[in-house]
């Protein structure tokens, strides 16, 4: 009988040992221990490093923070992620997987998954990208948080398992946050908190070799040959697209591809008046300046986008009260600033954008600077920004003005009238934000390129993208690649377009996403910068021995036989 006693207590402890071998034969995944030391999590970030520690703070905004250049979680099967982390407790501080990223707000159409500490508690948060608020939350409660905080999050099957200080704290159904089989690694911290890190590892069950850590952050670039800006310099264009500074210093891939196969580049954001010049005397060259250095070591060139527009102008100018010569000499100023730093090194600028108003009918937009500065405004403006870089070419940019219609005659009659007046401008930037079916004619694109040519100025096409439906199918692709090579076609067709730049490059960081819902894909490198037929399709028309002529774009060609 004492026998059997003793048999059935270490037949208890055999299954106890046994149990706790199987929950700790889970072991970190290869390579993942060096996670937090990727220089991606500085980059840009405003995130610091204390002690070896990686410290991520919150202003006095909600912080929803996500590693977008760091490497990826590849989620297959049962994975775990494992985090050694401090914070104050009564405020919301979390590590993040991110298993798709938010388009025009952090949570919008996101897929989100926090874990970390709130008054005193484990808390789990889902965010579905249906809002700013989580739609699942689940707190765990454990005696004694304090100090450093061992936190691990575990997917077993359909449950999420949740551990605290090496212990399991409880467990809820696994959410279905990782719809494409990846999480970016970020945090979310509450106003004034800050989140410290001191680990982060992944780790799996012995069977489960599918779940990785993706060092490249999802890129799978192979460069081809010849690169397209070869192609271009041997028909005398200019081939490019839009950048961010940011994504220059973050990501590697980024400026590899930018650097390799493009001849000129323009600036996104970093020339517009908030980003550079945020407070009344005082200018932030910080990210224009990078794209200047970066472009000049490539032997790019440079197209500044943009002097004066209606939008992206800070408070202090939007709410500004100022009188009419008070707007004349901030503009001005601006303006001299600006074009006199990059003087020899911008060598085209969209010194005014968007002015033509919405309806097409009406002449000016009436804007701060219309209002401000007064009507004479735009020629104010190219005066300006020729006094201070005479060599400069200076571009008046706008869409919805490409082919034959009443806006791209407005945009005609402004800028003849300026040519007649002696207005120092050189060119017009069509921008070209376009959809199959929406594109103009390629007939009417080579008429209104030509009739401006007849002026004597330039033209560039500015901000080519081609949206299609986020679910893109491979016809879309063709469609979309076609009409990329017909509007180059048009373009090498005319003596007087001289550029052709897209708005980006890489479908990784478009603004159609974020901008037009449902639409994406509108570049010709997708988001793991592989080339798509529309790449192709750039190389072909740039490798045609000889550019098409008017007679070849149909109906308004005035060809003799
Ligand atoms: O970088 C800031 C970030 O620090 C801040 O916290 C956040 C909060 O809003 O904004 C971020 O800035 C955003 C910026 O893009 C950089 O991503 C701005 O909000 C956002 O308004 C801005 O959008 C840009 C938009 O112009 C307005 O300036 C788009 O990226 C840019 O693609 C778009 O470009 C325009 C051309 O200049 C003119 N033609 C049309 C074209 C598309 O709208």
């Amino acid at each position: 009988m004492r026998k059997l006693k003793v048999s059935g207590y270490l037949l208890w402890i055999v299954v106890l040992l046994l149990t706790a071998c199987a929950a700790d034969s889970w072991s970190p995944v290869a390579g993942s221990t060096e996670l937090l030391k990727d220089a991606s999590w500085t980059c840009g970030s405003g995130n610091t490093t204390k002690d070896g520690a990686l410290v991520i703070a919150a202003g006095n905004e909600f912080r929803a923070y996500v590693n977008i250049y760091g490497p990826r979680l590849i989620t297959q099967g049962d994975f775990g992620v494992a985090v050694t982390l401090s914070a104050a407790q009564e405020n919301l501080a979390a590590f993040s997987l991110v298993g798709r990223l938010g388009t025009s707000a952090w949570w919008d159409q996101g897929r989100k998954l926090d874990v970390g500490l709130e008054e005193g508690q484990i808390i789990v948060n889902y965010y579905n990208g249906a809002s700013f608020m989580p739609n699942v939350t689940q707190t765990f409660a454990v005696d004694g948080l304090s100090g450093k905080v061992k936190l691990e999050l575990r997917r077993v099957g359909a449950e999420f398992v949740v551990f605290a200080n090496g212990k399991e704290i409880g467990r809820m159904a696994a959410v279905d946050a990782f719809p494409d089989g990846f999480a970016y690694f970020g945090a979310s911290v509450r106003p004034n908190n800050a989140l410290t890190l001191y680990d982060l590892t992944v780790t799996a069950p012995p069977e489960n070799t599918a779940v990785a850590v993706d060092f490249s952050g999802g890129a799978a670039y192979t460069p081809t040959e010849p690169p397209l800006r070869t192609l271009a310099d041997a028909r005398h264009l200019l081939v490019g697209g839009a950048v961010e500074p940011q994504h220059i210093l973050c990501d590697k891939t980024y400026a590899e591809v930018l650097g390799r196969e493009f001849n000129i580049l323009v600036t996104e954001n970093a020339f517009k008046f908030w980003p550079i010049h945020p407070e009344p005397g005082r200018y932030d060259f910080t990210g224009s300046d990078t794209v200047v250095e970066y472009a000049e070591a490539h032997d790019m060139r440079i197209r500044g986008h943009t002097l004066v527009w209606h939008q992206s102008t800070p408070d202090w100018i939007n709410n500004a009260t100022f009188t009419q010569e008070q707007w004349n000499e901030v503009l001005q100023e601006h303006i001299t600033t600006i074009v006199s730093r990059y003087k020899g090194r911008v060598d085209y600028w969209d010194v005014v954008n968007e002015a033509i108003s919405e309806s097409g009918s009406g002449g000016l937009r009436k804007t701060v600077w219309s209002t401000g500065v007064g009507a004479d405004y735009v020629d104010k403006a190219f005066t300006w920004a020729h006094a201070a870089d005479p060599e400069a070419l200076l571009f008046y940019n706008d869409y919805g003005a490409e082919g034959l219609n009443p806006k791209s005659d407005q945009v005609y009659a402004l800028v003849k009238d300026m040519v007649a007046r002696g207005v120092p401008i050189h060119g017009v930037g069509l921008q070209m934000h376009v959809a199959p079916g929406t594109a103009p004619k390629p007939e009417d694109l080579l008429a209104n390129i030509q009739r401006l040519g007849a002026l004597g100025l330039q033209v560039h096409i500015t901000e080519l993208d081609v949206r299609l439906p986020s679910n893109v199918t491979e016809s879309m692709l063709t469609l979309q690649a076609n009409l990329y090579q017909e509007l180059l076609e048009v373009c090498l067709s005319a003596d007087n377009c001289t550029a052709f730049v897209m708005w980006g490059f890489t479908d990784r960081y478009s603004w159609i996403p974020g901008s037009a819902s449902g639409y994406d894909h509108a570049l010709i490198f997708d988001k793991a910068y592989r080339p798509k037929p529309a790449y192709f399709a750039l190389r072909k028309a740039l490798e045609m021995k000889q550019s098409l002529g008017p007679e070849d774009f149909g109906a308004s060609c005035n060809c003799a036989p």
